[in-house]
């Protein structure tokens, strides 16, 4: 793996992890909070997060996937969920790896919204890219903000590759 190079540490995240994790917490006090990870990308972070947050929680799961195989949005988002329970009156914490054009993040949240009506839904990322954004999204809990680098590892993808890194890597030109 010598043409990866690491951009953020499995320490860096595990810390950082652990913050939001405990601020997740704090905010939402003893209530229940459905976690709602968004597949693939999520599934590495929001196993950790989860684990972070303690307390009542549930794990759902949504898909959602707007890429094909190249580094570039393709403009449309697929959204498919088979969930185990109503979300109807729910605190609902969405959980993705990374925030890009933010497009997929506002298709998913319009959907819910629409077909689940949360009492409350909020965003987790591991990542955001704010110099690619085309739609806003507010994400209440950030892990890092970075510059616009195509980035692998922790369940982030190169066409299906590299979700298994423990870190955040860099692919060298
Ligand atoms: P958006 O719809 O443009 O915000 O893209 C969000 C999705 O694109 C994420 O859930 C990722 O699956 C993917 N994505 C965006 N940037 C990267 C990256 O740097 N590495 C891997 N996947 C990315």
């Amino acid at each position: 793996m010598s043409n990866i190079s690491v951009f953020i540490s499995e320490e860096e995240i595990s810390t950082r992890i652990k913050e939001l994790g405990a601020e997740i917490r704090k905010d939402y006090g003893d209530e229940e909070i459905i976690v709602l990870c968004i597949l693939k990308g999520a599934i590495i972070f929001c196993a950790d997060l989860l684990r972070a947050i303690g307390g009542k929680t549930q794990l759902e799961f949504i898909s959602a996937s707007s890429y094909g195989n190249n580094t570039e949005t393709s403009g449309q988002v697929d959204i498919s969920y088979k969930l185990s329970q109503s979300l109807k009156g729910k605190h609902v914490l969405i959980v993705e790896d990374i925030v890009d054009t933010g497009l997929t993040l506002d298709r998913v949240l319009a959907r819910l919204k629409k077909e689940e009506e949360p009492a409350s839904m909020k965003l987790a990322s591991l990542l955001t890219k704010p110099s690619r954004r085309e739609i806003e999204v507010n994400i209440d809990y950030l892990g890092f903000e970075i510059e616009d680098k195509f980035v692998i590892g922790y369940g982030l993808d190169l066409a299906q590759n590299y979700r298994e890194l423990p870190y955040i890597g860099l692919m060298n030109a």
